[in-house]
């Protein structure tokens, strides 16, 4: 679905919301698959976005590491362009209306639905003992989801299974409850689906492969100066769709810069390390005056988190609006 057409069956209450983990500094997968088209959305409707810090909780990180990577986070965001004034933003723990919702909805949640989930399937193939939380965390996502009557979630493509997740629980409790959820869809971003990280694979932490926004620019160069290639020679012609620095390219570029870079690729006679140079100068320009305003937003971590505060009162009307309903309809009250 576009962007209009969404507008279209949605209207001007459509509601956009989206989380993301407070986990270390975010990186290029992350800005280009959820960041980026989330805070976009907050001009489309009513858009709610939060750190996700109770689902880090399963990581059982520690208590410096966390509260930091919140602050850090909330900042990375504001200078991204989130605008308060337009998005709801807060931190999901201040909402504790949350984990009474999830309870209730894990009562309708089949335990084989948690157990076909890859993201849990994986970690426990990688060798994670896993955590109640861990195996929980989806219910906690629906609980997110559900608990704004989201219609639009813009996630990476490994979270869309979580919204399915969502979808089949707000199908059950509406069936045994009676009509209360409308029914998320996820939106992912076709054309940045998998980001390619300096080694070839999908952009990811956890394979160490990933370029973050922010940070010094030296090592941030270095990173890019790093992304592997084959070992074609500089004469020769080159196949611009199976190199991860026009992948990467591709997402900071127009159109006409996208069409010129896969001539100059297959017209032979580029260096791979031009290339680079040129989308590390890409990187530059794109993130070089969010960088100043995150470094001021760092520097105020009280105003930072009056944002956050005020961003969660917001949110909890909602959300005790439909706490209300929910117990109302289970029969709590
Ligand atoms: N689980 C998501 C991630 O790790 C973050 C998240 C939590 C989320 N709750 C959400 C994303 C609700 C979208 C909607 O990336």
């Amino acid at each position: 679905m576009n962007d209009r057409s969404q507008k279209q069956i949605y209207g001007k209450n459509m509601r956009i919301l989206s989380g993301i983990q407070p986990t270390g500094a975010p990186h290029l997968g992350n800005y280009f698959a959820m960041m980026k088209p989330a805070i976009e959305l907050q001009n489309q409707g009513e858009a709610f976005l939060f750190i996700a810090d109770y689902h880090t909780l399963t990581t059982t990180p520690n208590h410096n590491t966390l509260r930091k990577q919140i602050t850090e986070l909330a900042a990375d965001f504001l200078a991204c362009g989130l605008n308060p004034e337009k998005a709801i933003f807060f931190r999901q723990s201040d909402v504790p209306e949350l984990t009474e919702l999830t309870w209730i909805l894990s009562c309708i949640t089949p335990v084989g639905l948690l157990e076909r989930c890859h993201s849990y399937k994986d970690k426990v193939a990688n060798g994670i003992a896993p955590n109640c939380g861990l195996f929980f965390y989806p219910v906690l996502m629906s609980a997110d989801i559900l608990m704004y009557k989201s219609n639009i979630v813009p996630v990476g493509k490994d979270q869309k299974q979580h919204v399915e997740v969502a979808r089949d629980i707000a199908i059950k409790f509406n069936n045994i409850y009676g009509e209360t959820f409308p029914l998320p869809e996820p939106q992912i971003k076709e054309n940045v689906a998998t980001i390619s990280g300096t080694d070839g694979r999908k952009m990811s932490k956890s394979y160490g492969n990933t370029i973050p926004l922010f940070g010094n620019e030296n090592q941030i160069k270095k990173l890019f100066m790093k992304i592997v290639t084959d070992s074609k020679t500089p004469e020769e012609s080159k196949d611009p769709d199976s190199c991860s620095i026009f992948a990467l390219y591709k997402l900071f570029a127009n159109e006409r810069q996208i069409e010129e870079m896969a001539a100059r690729y297959r017209a032979g006679g580029l260096m791979y390390g031009t290339a680079k140079q040129e989308l590390f100068e890409m990187y530059k320009v794109h993130f070089t005056p969010l960088r100043e305003k995150r470094e001021e937003l760092v520097a105020d971590p009280q105003y930072i988190e009056s944002i956050l505060r005020n961003g969660a009162e917001k949110a909890a009307i909602t959300a005790k609006k439909t706490m209300e309903e929910v117990k109302e309809k289970v029969g709590l009250r």
